[in-house]
């Protein structure tokens, strides 16, 4: 399947892995990329060091394009950051939260395509203007921090706004080919993945996490402040439910972030031998699409899967005519 973004990227497969903070690690990171698709480190939990390590651990296992996702690094830290991206040989570089400017101009000057993460058409406009290469029409569907628009009605929206200028990437709620095929039909030149490749043997998560996304129904996420004091969309259970009833004593983020942290609650990041997991108030980000996975599947075949599928949603449609 080629588009703009296969184009841009020079990837086999319209299918990004989104950089999920605390679960794309070098393992399916690389199984992703390796299989065609554009893998993206989740690196805003990381430090420059661990995150240079991982870098190292995916150009280990592939010499495909990959990316390098950063969220809530300070600004004087981010630049460095970025050039350690740089350097170490990511071809992307996502912007998880705003549009830093002199990180747009540092990747230019060294020929590194910026993403940037949109819940807005102004958003995306902004991003534009700022440089970005691609922006990422993230809907209120995606699992962790959100907005509150829907991605059927976002993404066209955002493509009419920079869709010439610029591809665009459909983000929340997509589990599967028939996610893609839509994307594709609503003008997008690709799709940005979270919560179906955390279902996968190879995604970083603490016991429990996985498993609890398998049983999940599609109503069973909520938005909540009470892990980050950000607004994110996360499996909900008892602390979020404590949350909704006490929201006089939400704080903004990071002090609501360390909370969670100090009531136990919070271990993204952590691997499966990580003692003291309590599922019933553990953070478990996650999207609507969740209650459509029921089995963890290999990342590589998850991309290849939705490729097949796609494929056969447009053949099927296209036999309407
Ligand atoms: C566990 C988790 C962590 C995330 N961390 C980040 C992050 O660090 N930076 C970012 O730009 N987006 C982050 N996101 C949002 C994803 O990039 C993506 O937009 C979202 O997962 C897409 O929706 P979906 O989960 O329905 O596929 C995260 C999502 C999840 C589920």
């Amino acid at each position: 399947m080629r588009t703009r973004l296969t184009d841009v990227l020079e990837v086999e497969h319209p299918v990004m892995l989104a950089g999920m903070g605390g679960v794309s690690y070098h393992e399916v990171v690389a199984a992703v990329s390796e299989a065609g698709g554009f893998g993206c480190l989740g690196a805003s939990t990381m430090g420059t060091e661990r995150m240079v390590e991982e870098i190292e651990a995916v150009t280990r296992r592939t010499d495909k394009p990959f990316g390098v996702d950063l969220l809530t690094a300070a600004p004087g830290d981010m630049l460095v950051q970025v050039q350690a991206l740089i350097d170490h040989g990511s071809r992307v570089f996502v912007a998880g939260l705003g549009v830093p400017r002199d990180a747009v101009e540092l990747c230019h000057r060294h020929n590194v395509l910026v993403v940037n993460m949109c819940g807005k058409v102004r958003h995306a406009i902004a991003a534009v203007e700022a440089g970005c290469d691609i922006v990422v029409a993230q809907g209120t569907e995606a699992g962790g921090h959100t907005g509150l628009i829907a991605t059927m009605a976002l993404v066209p929206q955002v493509v009419d706004a920079v869709g010439d200028r610029v591809p665009v990437v459909a983000a929340g709620g997509i589990v599967d080919g028939r996610g893609l095929a839509a994307a594709l039909a609503l003008g997008a030149d690709g799709v940005w993945v979270g919560t179906r490749f955390i279902a996968t043997p190879e995604a970083q998560a603490v016991s429990g996490y996985k498993d609890t996304l398998l049983q999940l129904a599609e109503d069973g996420t909520t938005i909540s402040r009470g892990y980050t004091g950000k607004t994110c969309r996360v499996v909900a259970n008892d602390y979020t439910r404590y949350w909704e009833q006490h929201p006089d004593e939400l704080q903004p983020f990071p002090m609501q972030f360390l909370r969670s942290m100090e009531d136990g609650v919070n271990h993204l990041g952590r691997d499966a031998d990580e003692p003291g997991i309590d599922p019933s108030r553990e953070f478990f980000p996650a999207g609507q699409g969740v209650g459509a996975i029921d089995e963890l599947v290999p990342a590589g075949e998850l991309v290849r899967r939705f490729v097949a599928e796609a494929e056969a949603v447009v053949d099927r449609v296209a036999a309407m005519r």
